[in-house]
């Protein structure tokens, strides 16, 4: 028979066994929430509130089926980044056929921010109607008094209609394209570049795919999205409130075709992380910096460094967010997308590392904690 000072021993051992594996990030493994279910929060974004972490992602369902929206956005909330209480759903998609965010819809990146002067939480969604494949290629937005939601959904659009890019050359403005211009042609490709969908999309407003949000030090809130056919990134200025646009924009790396595209911000310069276009799969993250959010954004390398580099470790970028009392440290998140059984899509987050020239890489970690910063 075993004493109790052993067994007392034994749980103690188990206690911290547990605790200590808690605390260490596993790329693309099983992440339990409080319930011990793996985290369903996928193409995610990061909100820091009043001392806390708030991830809101894409609720995936079983099988390959749940890559559309059949529930909604997901939050969770930590304070250590490896602790994570599920907070249910924070913006459910809809039962009413005349929704846009009706279920079966495409509810894909939400990013959420906090705007200081209305007190509202603000959340942005890539959205696409039930059963257009993605052509619609709208932004949406919906609003909350708690961070946790509920959200309530506003409208969603096609930004900047009636408007040219902030750097769109202004004799470009009356030019006119041919209509059969073969699609990757060299012709096509510099047509592209000319704004040849910046123009079949003014009147309406433009595309918006994959997307993020980035709040500049001056308050100014971004909406960075895929447009033209994902030909071509757009970051569009966000009015005061958060929820609309301003109709200033600029067009970056015209037929570089990224999407995923992540910001962050470390000494005077902005970095944005992409991807290339291949659907589901894993491909190359691209490196880009400018001296302003609207400036002149250049393509620099692939931050990735090593094994896997060419494929972004088996991920595509999702955000880029700074680790809470540590300077100059910040976390890379990514998807594993797993398309044929979207609930099991892991989630690859590594930390941002300098170069002496000051350019950010990343290096694949099996396990890391946030150590690893200090
Ligand atoms: C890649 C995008 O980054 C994802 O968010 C999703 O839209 C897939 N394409 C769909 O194929």
């Amino acid at each position: 028979m075993k004493t109790p000072s052993f067994l007392a021993a034994a749980f103690l051992l188990l206690f911290f066994s547990f605790k200590n594996q808690a605390q260490t990030i596993k790329p693309g493994k099983i992440w339990p929430d409080n319930n011990g279910v793996h985290i369903n929060a996928h193409g995610g974004g990061m909100l820091i509130h009043n001392g806390k972490y708030y991830w809101f992602g894409e609720h995936k369902t079983e099988g390959r089926r749940g890559n559309a929206a059949w529930v909604g956005v997901h939050c969770y909330s930590s304070e250590n980044l490896t602790d994570w209480k599920d907070e249910g759903i924070a913006l459910e998609v809809s039962d009413d056929p005349e929704s846009p965010i009706v279920e079966g819809c495409v509810l894909e990146r939400p990013k959420v921010i906090y705007n200081e002067k209305t007190g509202k939480f603000v959340l942005w969604f890539h959205l696409e109607l039930k059963g257009q494949g993605y052509t619609a290629a709208k932004t949406g937005v919906a609003v909350a008094d708690n961070v946790t939601g509920p959200y309530t959904f506003l409208e969603a659009l096609n930004p900047n209609a009636g408007h040219w890019p902030a750097n769109y050359p202004g004799e470009l403005k009356n030019k006119t394209f041919s209509d059969d211009l073969e699609s990757w042609s060299e012709e096509w490709l510099q047509a592209v570049k000319d704004g040849l969908f910046v123009h079949r999309d003014f009147e309406k407003g433009q595309m918006s795919r994959d997307m993020t949000l980035y709040i500049d030090n001056d308050g100014t809130a971004y909406h960075i999205h895929a447009a033209e056919e994902n030909l071509t990134l757009h970051i569009s200025e966000l009015n005061e409130d958060y929820t609309g646009f301003t109709g200033k924009y600029i067009r970056v790396l015209p037929t570089g075709h990224n999407e995923a595209p992540s910001i962050f911000k470390r000494n005077g310069k902005y970095y944005m992380i992409t991807s290339g276009c291949t659907g589901w799969d894993p491909n190359a993250a691209r490196l880009l910096v400018s001296d302003a959010v609207m400036g002149e954004w250049q393509y620099v390398e692939n931050p990735c460094v090593g094994e896997d580099a060419d494929i972004t470790f088996d991920s595509q970028s999702t955000y880029v967010f700074p680790v809470q009392g540590e300077e100059d440290a910040f976390i890379f998140m990514a998807d594993r997308w797993r398309p044929q059984n979207a609930i099991d899509g892991r989630y690859v987050w590594l930390p941002v590392q300098f170069k002496e020239n000051g350019m950010p890489y990343l290096e694949w970690m099996d396990e890391w904690s946030l150590g690893f910063f200090e």
